[in-house]
């Protein structure tokens, strides 16, 4: 028996990346899986399709996380198609750097709404239709503990999402139902790669990424969004049962 049989998992901003991964890994342990995107219908059906050719079952959504409508509207759709919602995952998150004296109110208004309205919201829509045993994911960072040059906006969306997990264990904990945050490290992704230079400290322009990796991870290389797909499968399975309210860094120890 697959550990997630009969189960119905929505998977925010799954077309690419990290979430990509985590809507694969729900399917193959037998969960029926929500493939959101906002942007990329061909890359969302190709999820789709990798799924049903491992003989899971998948559906793609488009709901932009920035609308709480269409938030609500993935889920009510995803519901109606599937019957049921056991699982939520909240993926989908936007990169931003920029200095103090740069960040503009459309900044700050544009990262939040996705990074912590769009979790937020779609928590909200989601809790309603999870029952006794349901299970939340919401996507934290390890931005949110260290330090970076002008990455004030995106590493402040990404501390509120722990916040929020930790904040709304309680009232969820009374419908047995637990909320955790995955924060992971640099992880191989489209956002990773566009961002590469970025990351990086303007004194130390000119290390090798490499060298930089092996003096900032204990295991001295990046992940592979597998690797936190794997952490989410595990937070949504009965496995983690008596966890909720925690952030789980999934950063190949971060220092
Ligand atoms: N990669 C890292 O190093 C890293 C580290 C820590 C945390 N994270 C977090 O992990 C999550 C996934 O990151 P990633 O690296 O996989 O990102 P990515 O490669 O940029 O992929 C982002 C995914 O989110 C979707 N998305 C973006 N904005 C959306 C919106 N407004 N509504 C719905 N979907 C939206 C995209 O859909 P479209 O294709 O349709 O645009 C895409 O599927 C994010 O929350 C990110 O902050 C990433």
């Amino acid at each position: 028996m697959k550990k997630l049989e009969g189960k119905v998992a929505i998977v925010t901003g799954s077309s690419r990346g990290i979430g990509k991964e985590i809507a694969m890994k729900l399917a193959q342990e037998g969960a029926k899986v929500v493939v959101n995107y906002s942007r990329s219908p061909e890359k969302a059906e190709e999820v789709v399709n990798q799924i049903k050719q491992q003989d899971g079952e998948a559906t793609a959504i488009q709901a932009d996380m920035n609308q709480v409508d269409q938030i609500q509207q993935l889920v009510t759709s995803s519901v109606e198609k599937y019957g049921q919602l056991d699982i939520l995952v909240s993926n989908a998150g936007i990169e931003h750097f920029g200095k103090l004296e740069e960040i503009t109110p459309q900044d700050f208004e544009r990262v939040f709404s996705v990074n912590v309205a769009g979790q937020l919201f779609v928590t909200q829509a989601a809790a309603p239709h999870l029952s006794s045993g349901g299970r939340i994911v919401l996507t934290s960072s390890v931005s949110a503990r260290f330090a970076a040059f002008y990455h004030t906006l995106y590493a402040a969306s990404k501390a509120a999402v722990s916040a929020m997990v930790l904040n709304l264990a309680p009232e969820l904990g009374e419908r047995g139902i637990t909320i955790n945050a995955i924060a992971p490290g640099g992880t191989a992704t489209d956002m990773a790669q566009e961002n590469a230079e970025r990351y990086t400290h303007p004194a130390l322009q000119n290390v090798s990424p490499d060298a930089l990796l092996k003096s900032q991870i204990i295991l001295q290389r990046l992940a592979q969004p597998e690797e936190i797909a794997a952490a989410v499968a595990f937070l949504v399975s009965d496995d983690a049962s008596y966890i909720t309210g925690s952030t789980l860094a999934v950063d190949g120890g971060m220092f």
